[in-house]
């Protein structure tokens, strides 16, 4: 490691106790001068009254109340959206978190009575009650999803709506909340804040989202809170009873959605605010990082160190050190002279890198970055119309207004100096903005200045966008610069609808069992938001990881959705094999795992790109029946298929799982286990509890150090014995191809012959062309050997048969396998077994 005096691994004077007096002089003399509005707590809410008149206006009807006006809006056939004016006058919405703006024409009717006037579109209505202008959605079968507890409400610009909420509703979504799966019980804020570590509780963190999922045994309903400003969800917190919506100002917009389960609902939802498009392959692998790997010989270091220990990897981080004194878009020359040489050499070994970038640009006369953007006037001002200034890891900084076209575009064209050697992903971080030690909750007052594409609002508005469209403004330079690749771009902070584009992680989480468990209920709710490639610092970012706690994360994070270890700069070595043995095997074991089953997890990427479904999913989605599952969240599943039960305690080598109904098989030794019961297994320190579900076939690739560095020349399908249909997806991982339909769809159905045997249907739909022609099949559950097994009607050329496995080697792939039962009663039979038949 360097020993240079002036890396900025030293904490600068801009950090020192004289800098903190100034900053908070600075900020003093700014809060005086520029103030907060004072709202008037004790003046009363205000609610619209009753409903004088009903117009009807295209896609739906404006009710005219005794104060002001509520607009109702049928965007899609399950989708109804509301707003509120106290003028009565609806402009055109804006909303930076919307993707879709314009709807194909859904029929709806408008049916008027006495007490009430009813707009009913195919799969959801909305009654409005003439004597207080609340409103009573219902689902398609005329089910109460959302029956206002209250009146909307307003007062000095804050408003609410407050809606019951049933007992037998589970509460989800709202990004990555670090509370327990269900949200119930809370209040939330919806005010991106950088919690300088956070634990298990403390709210608000980094990102929070206004779309909240309601789930019921029969139904689900979606409310999407479309508001940027700062404000709060209260879900039964207050009132048990109720869920609170509340926003500081803006325009009372929400959305409301129904589905008869959740899965419709994320899709519409995800319809509106956008999808995450595919990300290239190599970003779902394994990545490795700290705070911070430096000089470029340490990255090399750790690059050998994988491939030598052969740990498959795909990706390195360099976090702020790169830097030339925490600049952003510099290279610290001493401790990386030549970026592009070191990128070179790290891409012939397999490793893409990924550089952090922060929002905040050092005021410094002598950097280009930071006068060209005072040039172009692109940063976030004072209402006196000088640049916002506060304190971030490079010292005094400006903030690039994001809201600003201008300001993104500047932005994007900064990204030469990173993307030029060779950087292939970027991680935007502290994107709140988080500004140390500056407005309330360490970041830009209120009171500053944005464009909002012309509409100059305050931060106020501004601040819980800030993120996304940083976000937005990275992906577009690498959308620019690299044409011909799939962006992956990670991103802390965001609002709705970020996940068009980047992808998030949990942050600054702590190196504890109670985080270990804590990563799989927020980026479950992560992922029931929309946001579904997420992931956590595997091993814990602040403090010393345990080596049994670290091996235990490995395990868990081979089947989250985003695989990343990362750490603090102050904690001890955390690679794979900074522990020794056993640990460094069992952590290869399972990134080995990883890259296997890699063709599952992207299939699921895919069935998110297409349909916002999440990828990591909680137990009761597996039979939404069973109630004994809706309080499980020590397991999850993956997809439909995988069932994942891992360790989450200390010291503990085993525990128990509640299988759903239906037959399981253990992943590993592939026995068929009988579901609906609560069985107990071992889980050594090497064993993380794996299921599949029958009648379900999931794909698997040879291990590789990295994407791309074998050519998969054979398809190996592990398929369950059972009933069941899956959806597979296939593409080039990498590449704009896809976007001109070069993908293909694999759709498999098992099922058990009336006759006896087992059938597997493959369909193929699409234009991509796998580099595979040969299929290897091994189907697990076939308790006595089978007489024969037929490819598309004809004997198999090669099949074995050995302890309830069936496995076959087909040259293309098939369209249907029958594995036909043994005839007992005719052992003769006139089908010829295999000459080369085993067993
Ligand atoms: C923030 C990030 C963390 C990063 C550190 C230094 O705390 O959340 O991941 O390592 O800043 O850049």
């Amino acid at each position: 490691m360097s020993k240079k005096t002036s890396s900025p691994n030293n904490t600068s004077g801009e950090r020192g106790p004289l800098a903190a007096a100034r900053n908070r002089f600075q900020k003093m003399v700014l809060d005086r001068r520029y103030g907060g509005s004072k709202a008037d707590k004790r003046a009363p809410f205000k609610t619209p009254g009753t409903v004088i008149a009903i117009e009807k206006v295209e896609r739906g009807i404006v009710v005219r109340c005794d104060h002001g006006a509520i607009r109702l809006t049928v965007i899609a056939p399950d989708c109804i959206m509301v707003r509120f004016q106290e003028s009565g006058k609806f402009a055109i919405p804006f909303s930076y978190s919307v993707a879709k703006v314009s709807w194909p024409d859904v029929q709806f009717t408008v049916k008027e009575s006495d007490n009430s006037v009813v707009l009913s579109a195919p799969e959801i209505s909305c009654e409005i009650i003439r004597d207080d202008a609340t409103l009573r959605f219902r689902n398609a079968h005329g089910e109460p999803i959302f029956r206002e507890a209250a009146p909307l409400s307003w007062h000095e610009g804050e408003m609410r709506v407050t809606r019951e909420l049933p007992n037998d509703e589970q509460c989800f979504g709202l990004a990555t909340q670090p509370v327990s799966l269900d949200l119930r019980g809370r209040r939330y804020f919806l005010w991106n804040t950088d919690p300088v570590g956070f634990d298990r509780g403390r709210l608000p963190t980094y990102l929070n989202v206004g779309f909240y999922l309601g789930v019921r045994k029969d139904r689900a309903v979606g409310i999407f809170w479309d508001n940027s400003s700062r404000g709060w969800v209260d879900v039964g917190a207050e009132e048990e009873e109720q869920l609170t919506f509340s926003a500081a100002s803006g325009e009372l917009r929400y959305y409301v959605f129904s589905g008869l389960d959740l899965m419709p609902v994320l899709n519409r939802y995800t319809e509106l605010t956008g999808r995450m498009p595919m990300p290239p392959m190599w970003a779902l692998g394994f990545h490795i990082s700290r705070w911070s790997y430096y000089p470029a010989d340490r990255v090399r270091e750790i690059a050998t160190g994988l491939r030598r220990r052969n740990i498959p990897c795909d990706a390195i981080y360099l976090d702020i050190h790169y830097m030339d004194g925490y600049r952003c878009f510099t290279w610290d020359r001493e401790l990386f002279p030549a970026p592009a040489v070191l990128f070179g050499e790290l891409a012939e070994q397999g490793f893409k890198v990924v550089t952090i970038i922060d929002p905040g640009i050092k005021v410094d006369a002598a950097y280009k970055v930071y006068t060209s953007g005072l040039e172009q006037d692109v940063f976030v001002k004072l209402p006196d119309g000088k640049p916002f200034t506060g304190p971030v890891w490079a010292g005094n900084s400006a903030f690039p207004d994001f809201t600003s076209p201008k300001a993104r575009a500047w932005w994007a064209s900064q990204f030469d100096a990173l993307i030029r050697p060779g950087v292939s992903g970027i991680w935007n971080d502290m994107n709140e903005p988080t500004v140390f030690k500056s407005g309330p909750n360490l970041t830009i007052p209120d009171y500053a200045q944005h464009e909002f594409e012309g509409e100059k609002l305050t931060h106020a508005e501004a601040h819980n966008v800030y993120g996304m469209l940083m976000a937005r403004a990275s992906r577009e330079a690498l959308e620019k610069m690299r044409p011909n690749k799939r962006p992956f771009n990670l991103t802390r902070s965001g609002s709705a609808g970020t996940q068009r584009y980047a992808s998030f992680w949990t942050a600054d989480n702590r190196a504890t069992w109670d985080h270990l468990k804590l990563s799989i209920s927020m980026i479950i709710n992560s992922g029931l938001t929309g946001m579904a490639f997420t992931g956590a610092d595997i091993g814990g970012f602040e403090g010393n990881t345990e080596p049994e706690l670290y091996t235990r994360w490995i395990q868990l994070g081979a089947l989250l959705p985003y695989f990343r270890v990362h750490t603090h700069r102050d904690t001890g070595p955390h690679e794979p094999w900074a522990f020794g043995q056993p640990y460094e095997d069992i952590c290869r074991k399972y990134i080995n795992l990883r890259y296997e089953v890699l063709p599952y997890i992207y299939s699921l990427f895919a069935q998110n790109a297409q349909n916002g479904w999440p990828i990591i999913r909680p137990m009761f989605m597996a039979d939404p029946a069973d109630n004994r599952l809706r309080s499980i969240e020590d397991a999850f599943m993956v997809g439909d298929t995988l069932l994942v039960a891992p360790i989450l305690e200390k010291g503990k080598t085993q525990r128990k799982i509640l299988l759903p109904r239906g037959t399981w098989y253990d992943f590993y030794t592939n026995k068929a286990i009988q579901g609906d019961q609560e069985i107990t297994v071992d889980a050594p320190l090497d064993m993380l509890p794996l299921y599949a579900r029958a009648g379900q076939v999931i794909p698997l690739w040879p291990v590789q150090q990295y994407i791309g560095q074998k050519k998969i020349e054979e398809l190996h399908l592990k398929v369950f014995a059972g009933s069941g249909e899956v959806t597979l997806y296939e593409d080039a991982g990498e590449g704009t191809d896809y976007l001109n339909g070069v993908y293909r769809w694999l759709y498999f159905t098992c099922k058990r012959v009336p006759t006896g045997g087992i059938e597997i249907n493959w369909r193929r739909a699409g234009k991509y062309n796998p580099p595979y022609d040969r299929v290897r099949c091994e189907v697990y559950g076939i308790d006595i050997e089978p007489r024969d097994v037929q490819l598309d009607n004809q004997s198999a050329p090669l099949w074995y048969y050995e302890k309830g496995v069936v496995e076959f080697t087909a040259n293309k792939p098939f369209d249907t396998a029958v594995i036909i039962d043994a005839d007992m009663d005719n052992p003769g039979s006139t089908l010829m077994r295999s000459p080369l038949k085993k067993g």
